[in-house]
């Protein structure tokens, strides 16, 4: 099955169900196909009901699932795709560098990601401070994906006004803080037309 098909069985809106199809199954499609079958590592930020952990178990036969969440929404114990053996899973704000000893704790000191994906809270400031306490962890060929971007420096006049981003959370100033924590060089992937969503947007930070 292709990825599109994957995100749709599994009621995932990364793909083109849900109230917000973010339509990312191209951007995953390109990103991940070469790699599918091999023992990968695969870390998401952001578990919620799971349909985006089952979608990696499905697309990755032979990789190593892993997620970090606060668990304030669903426990893990009622979150299927975490109950899969090769579903790993942490506790923990992703956006307090308390992270980085709770994933070694959990995961051992030399733990690598292929592929690390923010799918968490979604501010600038947060998505700055998960990547900040995050990157050390992205294997060399890896990429770190950060998802549901709200580009503030592209926004339409009407995307502007949405009332998700009415508040100081999400000024340029933060925004700018966010890119320049940013290593050159990083991939934009612009959604939004496809999708008709204001967030449909990732930007992927390569560790070449
Ligand atoms: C959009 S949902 C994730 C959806 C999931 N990735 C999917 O596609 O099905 C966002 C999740 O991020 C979690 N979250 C919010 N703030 C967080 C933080 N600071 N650290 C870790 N997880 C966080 C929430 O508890 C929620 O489950």
């Amino acid at each position: 099955m292709n990825m599109k098909d994957i995100f749709l069985s599994n009621g995932s809106d990364k793909g083109v169900t849900g109230k917000y199809p973010h339509h990312y199954h191209t951007v995953y499609e390109s990103v991940f196909e070469s790699r599918r079958n091999e023992p990968i590592k695969i870390l998401e930020v952001g578990i919620w009901k799971g349909t985006s952990h089952q979608s990696w178990l499905d697309y990755f036969p032979n990789a190593e699932v892993y997620g970090i969440d606060i668990f304030t929404r669903v426990p893990p114990e009622d979150v299927p795709a975490l109950q899969d053996e090769r579903c790993h899973y942490i506790k923990a704000d992703s956006t307090n560098a308390s992270v980085q000893t709770l994933v070694e704790e959990a995961w051992g000191e030399d733990i690598k990601f292929d592929f690390i994906i923010d799918d968490g809270l979604h501010t600038p400031t947060a998505n700055r401070k998960t990547f900040e306490n995050l990157w050390k962890y992205v294997a060399e060929g890896g990429s770190f994906l950060i998802e549901d971007i709200w580009p503030i420096n592209k926004l339409t006049f009407d995307e502007s006004r949405h009332s998700w981003i009415q508040k100081p959370a999400y000024s340029s100033h933060f925004y700018d803080m966010f890119l320049e924590a940013l290593p050159e060089g990083y991939i934009e992937y612009d959604c939004r037309k496809a999708s008709g969503v204001p967030d449909s947007y990732i930007i992927e930070i390569k560790n070449d």
